[in-house]
């Protein structure tokens, strides 16, 4: 068992670093505050590689491993969380997505676009009447024969605004339930499509989260996903990598929680000492390091059993029900180390705080994931072999 990363991860982790932050802190705070599009890093993004690190370089990706991609996601994440939103949308559940499943005339005529940051994708699964209990679509995408006409309402849809490929999730024969949905490649600016307000969230704030409303929209066959009815399975699918990225956007948040709040409590003197020497906060910071290094251990290894062929649906749950709980956790103790100086926007710890708890909601709830793990323990599952 190896706990050491190769020279080539090292450098992605690195490159990541120092995109994070030095083009991406500056401005965080301006853009959180006036929910601004990082419309411009989006574009250095593309530019370095980062919208389509898994995909294959005949596409315009970068053809790393997931490991690289967590590892990059997770230095985003200590600084910008709507930039890494972008980025793991993008990564895990579009280009994916397309990628692993789509035929070969969509992967071209669409990854390049996807890759480069061109275009940026949107996954639309979500309506208001089906957020964790997915089965339940709404939205219809009637059989036209060579095409399908899409009707529907789809919420909280991240990029919502600002992407030119979405891809829906739609019912088409509700007799057979889940086996009735389809998922489908609607670009954005169809006849029809309709962008609703801009949501005004809590954290995540320069990513653009919004309602989107189909209204009798022409879609071909020629971008259904999948044979007919292969829609769920490939939510599903395509949601068990997006919860490994993730769950890697917690552990950037942790451990962004945990380098400010280490380098605070070394520098800020309190009786006479720098405060990390009284037990109250050096007893936190004890904690947050171990729990930084539980939760790397979880989010790698999913990565690591993705990259190496192995169901992954049970430990990307795992990493991300553990990441996303530690990450609201510490957060929220990164703003009491910090004192009245964590409560102002300037020190950054607040602003992680409030991206901490979208990261519990988004790509299924922690009590979604907990349905997925207790499913698990039920059929024996637990025990995952991580060796053979
Ligand atoms: N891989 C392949 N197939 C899977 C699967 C997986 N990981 N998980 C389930 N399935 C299959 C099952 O085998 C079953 O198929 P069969 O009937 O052929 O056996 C079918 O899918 C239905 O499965 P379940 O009976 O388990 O379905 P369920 O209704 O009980 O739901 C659930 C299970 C885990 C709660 C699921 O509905 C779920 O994950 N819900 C949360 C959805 C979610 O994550 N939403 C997030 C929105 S997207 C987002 O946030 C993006 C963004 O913008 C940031």
């Amino acid at each position: 068992m190896l706990f050491e990363l190769s020279e080539e991860h090292l450098a992605v982790q690195q490159a990541a670093r120092e995109f994070a932050q030095n083009e991406l802190k500056p401005g965080v705070i301006e853009r959180d505050t006036n929910m601004t599009f990082p419309t411009e890093q989006v574009k250095q993004m593309g530019e370095l590689g980062f919208l389509g690190m898994m995909v294959d370089p005949k596409y315009g990706g970068s053809g790393m491993d997931t490991l690289s991609y967590v590892l990059a996601m997770e230095e985003l994440s200590k600084v910008d969380n709507s930039a890494s939103v972008i980025m793991s949308v993008n990564n895990s559940l579009v280009c994916w997505g397309i990628e692993t499943f789509g035929t070969e005339e969509q992967k071209e005529k669409y990854l390049p676009k996807l890759t480069s940051g061109e275009w940026i994708g949107s996954f639309c699964l979500s309506e208001p009447e089906a957020g964790s209990d997915a089965t339940s679509q709404r939205t219809t995408a009637v059989d036209m024969g060579d095409h399908y006409v899409l009707n529907g309402t789809k919420n909280w849809i991240t990029n919502g605004g600002s992407s030119s490929l979405h891809l829906v999730i739609a019912q088409t024969n509700p007799e057979l339930g889940h086996k009735g949905i389809n998922v489908l490649i609607v670009e954005a600016d169809q006849k029809g499509v309709v962008i609703g307000a801009k949501e005004d969230k809590l954290g995540i704030r320069s990513s653009d989260t919004h309602t989107i409303m189909y209204n009798d929209v022409i879609v071909p066959k020629s971008n259904r996903i999948g044979e007919d009815g292969f829609g769920f399975k490939f939510a599903m699918k395509t949601l068990s990598g997006g919860r490994i990225g993730i769950a890697a956007q917690a552990l950037g948040i942790l451990g962004g929680s945990y380098e400010l709040s280490a380098a605070y409590a070394m520098e800020r003197e309190a009786f006479g000492k720098p405060i990390i020497k009284h037990q109250a906060i050096g007893f936190k910071l004890a904690e947050m390091a171990t729990d930084y290094e539980a939760a790397k251990m979880l989010v790698y290894r999913a990565a690591w059993m993705k990259d190496n062929g192995m169901n992954y649906d049970l430990s990307s749950s795992q990493a991300k029900l553990f990441a996303s709980d530690k990450a609201m956790k510490h957060s929220v103790e990164a703003v009491q180390i910090h004192g009245g100086y964590g409560f102002v926007k300037e020190y950054h710890v607040e602003r992680l705080m409030r991206d901490a708890k979208i990261t519990q909601i988004y790509e299924g709830t922690s009590e979604v994931q907990k349905i997925v793990i207790s499913r698990s323990v039920e059929k024996g599952q637990l025990n995952v072999p991580v060796s053979k």
